[in-house]
């Protein structure tokens, strides 16, 4: 039978690493997508049109396929990731598991696992519904997060933040059928990132960034940069052992990790607010490869595919990075985006002439994005924001 690589969607954060796969190896790359206009499925020698949230109907249709897989991964995206476990684990794939897949796609789960293994995290509490959370609101202090288990990508995760806040409590159960629901204690600090890169169940190396997220109720990332702004060499230990904590908790073996972290200066302490096993989205790619010279998709790649990776020094002096999402604050239909001509600053554009946008809201309305260098990551920042002002957005 012939081999195959199963990657899995095929939008605007998918088709680099979908080309990278179609340039480095001779297998044939079937793309798998539950959206049928989607531009990287005419980058693969085959498109499958499936529900790539359902593992029952993927499972089914791999196997109607009459290949042999010898690689199932995606990136930027959390979305198929059970299904990808559950044909991992049919075929005796590297990456991760199905059961790993779905505790990292379930916040319930996830915080469930991190309290097992110790993982530093925000202390958590569970309704059975929006009545029960409303009995039992004297118990919480405020403000907290409320999330559905299955809630991401700014759905179903809101900050409350006190107890007049009932229509915005109420609009989370509206979101999964009036059941469970996460109360988590509300952390401070800084928030910031990590791409942490796992092989064989041990965590290898992971690189640090500052995130810039939107302001809450909802908290969208809209932007990255490199190097992290407060490490010290304690700080980068105490990321490391509870990373591993989180990893261990989840099962994850094999994978480049999405991890959400938070710093609280006051105290000098990090928690782990959630980690997803694979590479992340809004440019944290584009801005790594421009500091370390090291390519997240490639490397996922290579894991999955057993391959050698090279060592890299994540301790290094480098070059300072950033990445801004182009947003927009209207809604229209695309006609046009001009960038004005500014050395070292590179863009990346999603929608396509004659699309429908829409104002910015959450992450599914970014417009692409603006990356370059800097002196320091803070000069990086403000080159974008300067540069952003002047992107022209032409909208009919
Ligand atoms: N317990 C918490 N304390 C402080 N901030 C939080 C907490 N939970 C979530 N957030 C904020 O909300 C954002 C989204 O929450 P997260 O659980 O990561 O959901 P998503 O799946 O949407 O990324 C986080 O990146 C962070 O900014
Ligand atoms: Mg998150």
């Amino acid at each position: 039978m012939e081999k195959a690589m199963l990657f899995f969607g095929a939008g605007f954060y998918q088709i680099p690493a979908i080309k990278l796969i179609k340039k480095n190896y001779p297998y044939k790359l079937i793309v798998l997508t539950g959206v049928d206009n989607d531009p990287g499925i005419k980058l693969a020698d085959l498109g499958v049109l499936v529900d790539i949230l359902d593992p029952s109907a993927v499972e089914e249709k791999v196997k109607s396929l009459n290949v042999e897989p010898i690689a199932a991964i995606t990136v930027c995206t959390d979305w198929p990731l059970v299904s990808i476990g559950r044909i991992n684990d049919l075929y005796g794939l590297r990456g991760i598991s199905e059961e790993t897949a779905l505790k990292s796609s379930n916040k319930l789960l996830m915080k469930n696992a991190f309290q097992k293994f110790d993982v530093a995290a925000s202390k958590f509490n569970v309704v059975k519904n929006y009545e029960s959370l409303i009995d039992r609101l004297n118990e919480f202090n405020f403000p907290f997060f409320l999330k559905t288990p299955k809630g991401g990508g700014s759905k179903g995760v809101i900050k409350i933040n006190n107890a007049d806040e009932l229509d915005k409590m109420k609009s989370v159960f509206d979101l999964n059928k009036n059941t469970e629901a996460l109360v988590e204690e509300a952390l401070v600090g800084v928030e910031f990132g990590a791409q942490a890169v796992v092989v064989d169940g041990s965590l290898k190396y992971c690189f640090l960034h500052n995130d810039t997220v939107t302001d809450p109720p909802i908290q969208v990332p809209i932007g990255h940069s490199l190097p992290l702004e407060f490490m010290s060499d304690s700080l980068a230990s105490d990321v490391d052992s509870s990373l591993e904590r989180a990893i261990k908790s989840l099962g994850i073996e094999n994978a480049v990790c999405n991890c959400d972290l938070i710093y609280d200066p006051d105290l000098n302490q990090i928690k782990v607010i959630e980690i997803a096993p694979r590479v992340g989205a809004t440019g944290l790619t584009e801005i790594i490869d421009m500091s370390y010279g090291i390519n997240l998709y490639e490397l996922a790649i290579k894991i999955v595919m057993n391959e050698k990776l090279e060592e890299v020094d994540v301790d290094s002096e480098v070059t300072p990075s950033a990445i801004l999402t182009i947003r927009s604050d209207r809604d229209g239909v695309f006609r046009n985006i001009s960038f004005p001509d500014e050395e070292g600053v590179t863009f990346s554009v999603k929608p396509e002439v004659g699309e429908r946008v829409k104002v910015f809201k959450t992450g599914q309305d970014i417009l692409g994005f603006v990356c370059c260098t800097g002196d320091s990551f803070k000069d990086a920042e403000k080159k974008l924001i300067e540069y952003h002002k002047k992107v022209q957005l032409d909208l009919e």
